[in-house]
């Protein structure tokens, strides 16, 4: 039986193993799980590999973290994070910390529906398609989907289409039809590109048109995933700096990325911190979640903030975020990736909609880790000890040299490969 609490005190500062340990007791997951996970057997064989991309010659290895103190609708969760970036999953642990301390993440979803996209030009008249087009409304989604067997037979599939008209572009006028697709746990771009080949040629019949592009459209605001955080002002408390002080800095710092998109862009990069670490560890798209998150955040024509920070009534600090997250738990290198599988093993999701949920709360205790260090101590104080060690480690320290190394350069704030050398001469010949 697992403890199944993900509040692991001092997990920080025990080496990989035993984090390793700690991670096995979560329960749920077997031998070759936490190898996969642990990355000491090759996980991904380049036969695989070779099978995945084209032109393989090789692997590329990452870190794979553990973020901590996760309390999601009430249940404890770890989140695998695969990432190159130092302070990203100590910010992520820190601020789940805080959350939990208000009770944990609440989230929500909406169900899984896509957009495919077919471009129709050289139609004869292109206000009046739409009514053809719709009035064969039926045709076209028995088309779309007799190209998915599996996605209907569990009770997915193409379930609307649309027709937009742009009078002019650059090349002139043009129809777009748009095929609304549940993907349920799969992300769905294979089905929804397959249905949208299938669908042109009966579009360019019903309009006398010509079909150029077919293909879905990352802007996923169908398939959103939100989640709520409530941090008590006492959580906020560090160094000697007020809990009602801190909250007083984010809001000023969340202010900043709502009014400015120059900043927006940094708070959303933030935010994108926290979740494309776990989109890496479960083998999924992160590009598309990347250019998803970014248009909806203009979605108002203004590029701004994607969360949104308050303070109630009691003076406690309320962040929701709310974006597009098409991810899958289905096909693709979720399926294919052996650390992918245990690293959802490891979330215990069960749905797409879960793992969306998860990425969200991640994203949203992301920001609220860089929010609460630019509105305080600054960010380098945190992200200069795990430097030092990047620095450490690039002039050639092993063991605990790397500490060691990294601590002496942290006491006298010069972190520079020169002076990471001259120390580990001097610590060698010691
Ligand atoms: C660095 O990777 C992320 C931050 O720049 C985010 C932010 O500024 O909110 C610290």
């Amino acid at each position: 039986m697992g403890t199944k609490n993900s509040r692991l005190q001092g997990f920080y500062n025990l080496p990989p193993l035993q984090r390793l340990e700690l991670v096995r007791s979560f329960d749920g997951l077997n031998e070759s799980d936490i190898q996969a996970l642990h990355g000491s057997s090759i996980t991904l064989t380049i036969d695989r590999a070779d099978k995945m991309i084209e032109n393989v010659i090789g692997m590329f290895n990452l870190p794979t973290g553990v973020a901590t103190n996760f309390q999601i609708n009430g249940r404890d969760v770890l989140i695998p994070m695969v990432v190159e970036e130092p302070s990203i999953v100590a910010g992520a642990s820190y601020a789940a910390r805080m959350v939990r301390a208000g009770g944990g993440f609440q989230t929500s979803s909406t169900e899984s529906l896509m957009i495919g996209q077919v471009q129709l030009v050289q139609v004869a008249d292109p206000e009046r398609v739409q009514e053809t087009i719709l009035a064969h409304r039926g045709d076209i989604l028995k088309l779309a989907n007799a190209q998915s067997r599996s996605l209907i037979a569990l009770g997915g599939g193409a379930r609307d289409v649309e027709v937009q008209t742009f009078p002019t572009s650059p090349m002139g006028p043009m129809v777009v039809v748009h095929l609304v697709v549940d993907c349920l746990d799969a992300m769905g771009a294979n089905a929804i590109n397959s249905m949208c080949e299938a669908i042109a040629p009966l579009l360019e019949m019903l309009t006398g048109g010509r079909a150029y592009l077919r293909i879905l459209s990352n802007l996923s605001d169908r398939r959103l995933a939100r989640a709520r955080a409530v941090v008590p002002p006492a959580a906020l408390e560090r160094n000697g700096i007020r809990g009602e002080e801190v909250a007083e800095g984010i809001m000023w710092a969340y202010s900043f990325a709502a009014v400015d998109p120059y900043r927006a862009t940094t708070h959303n990069k933030g935010i994108m911190n926290g979740i494309d670490p776990v989109l890496i560890a479960t083998g999924n798209d992160w590009r598309a979640v990347e250019a998803g998150a970014h248009a909806y955040a203009a979605r108002s024509g203004r590029y701004t903030s994607l969360s949104v920070w308050e303070r109630d009534e009691a003076g406690n600090l309320v962040g929701t975020l709310e974006m597009p997250l098409a991810v899958g738990i289905v096909g693709g290198a979720t399926k294919v990736h052996p650390t992918a599988q245990a690293a959802l093993k490891l979330l215990g999701v069960r749905s797409a909609r879960e793992l969306a949920e998860i990425c969200v709360c991640a994203g949203l205790a992301s920001n609220l880790a860089a929010m609460r260090a630019l509105a305080t101590e600054g960010i380098q104080c945190g992200h200069m000890g795990l430097h030092a060690r990047q620095i450490a480690l690039a002039a050639g320290a092993t063991g605990n040299l790397v500490d060691e190394v990294a601590r002496r350069m942290v006491e006298e704030r010069v972190i520079k490969p020169a002076r990471a050398e001259e120390l580990l001469t001097e610590l060698r010949g010691a």
